[in-house]
């Protein structure tokens, strides 16, 4: 089973999607985490990605492929994986189609208010060690400014600045807002709230995922 987490920038995807890893064990694949962390470490791939992330554009798609492609080769991908920010280009998602063929699919789109959005993204911090993703409104660390699991000073996303956040929104509705269209014609597309809390967001989606897992291990036991 495969759960794919559309949505605009600060709908609530990485934090519905760590909801969905903690209740069913699927890993959490964020191309925006694997994009980050291969900045943080300068790898090639890191530095031709950095100039297009500071700027709030898209990675071009060739890379972001090969990166989901090696990770979903991973072993703990076999039962079944949560993307959280891929596909986001129809390209994409064809591509993802013949990287792994045949698994069942259930596509969400995480629906939010710009306002409600550019409120959240100001109020956001992470943890540049672990990426924890802390909000000094809704979900503030135990101690403030410090991350609860490593106790590293907690910062502002680069392109969590208002310009950015603005151009990111325009990129969202200009390249993946067409997957709606291409997933609804596939009868594939949820609506999930995402004004609500995360843990509302969650709750809408679960019924979806216990019953793709539940045909999933009955397949397997066929
Ligand atoms: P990525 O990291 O994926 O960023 P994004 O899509 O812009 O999404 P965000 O992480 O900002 O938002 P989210 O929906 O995950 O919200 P979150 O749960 O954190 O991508 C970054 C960049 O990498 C892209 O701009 C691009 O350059 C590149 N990239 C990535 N994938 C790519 C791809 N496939 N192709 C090409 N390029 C790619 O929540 C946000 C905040 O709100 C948090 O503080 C959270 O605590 C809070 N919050 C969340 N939900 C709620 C709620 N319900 N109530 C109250 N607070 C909430
Ligand atoms: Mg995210």
């Amino acid at each position: 089973m495969r759960l794919i987490l559309l949505g605009a920038p600060g709908s609530g995807k990485g934090s519905v999607a760590d909801l969905v890893t903690r209740a069913y064990g699927l890993p959490r694949v964020s191309t925006g985490d694997l994009l980050r962390h291969a900045v943080r470490e300068r790898t090639p791939l890191g530095i031709r990605a950095e100039e297009a992330m500071r700027a709030g554009r898209l990675v071009p798609d060739d890379l972001v492929i090969a990166l989901v492609g090696e990770r979903l080769a991973a072993a703990d991908a076999r039962r079944g994986y949560v993307l959280d920010g891929f596909p986001r280009t129809i390209a994409q998602a064809e591509s993802l189609a013949r990287l792994d063929p045949g698994r069942p699919e259930i596509v969400a789109d995480i629906v939010a208010g710009e306002d409600v959005i550019v409120r959240r993204l100001e109020s956001r911090r992470v943890c540049p060690r672990c990426d924890a993703v802390y909000n000094v409104v809704s979900r503030p660390p135990r101690r403030a400014g410090f991350c609860d699991r490593d106790g590293e000073a907690l910062v502002q996303r680069d392109d969590d600045r208002p310009e950015v956040v603005l151009n990111r929104l325009r990129v969202y509705h200009r390249e993946t807002e067409p997957l709606l269209g291409y997933y609804g014609a596939r009868g594939a597309l949820l609506r999930i709230d995402g004004a609500g809390t995360v843990e509302a967001s969650f709750a809408e989606l679960r019924p979806a995922v216990e019953a793709a897992l539940a045909s999933g291990a009955k397949g397997a036991a066929a």
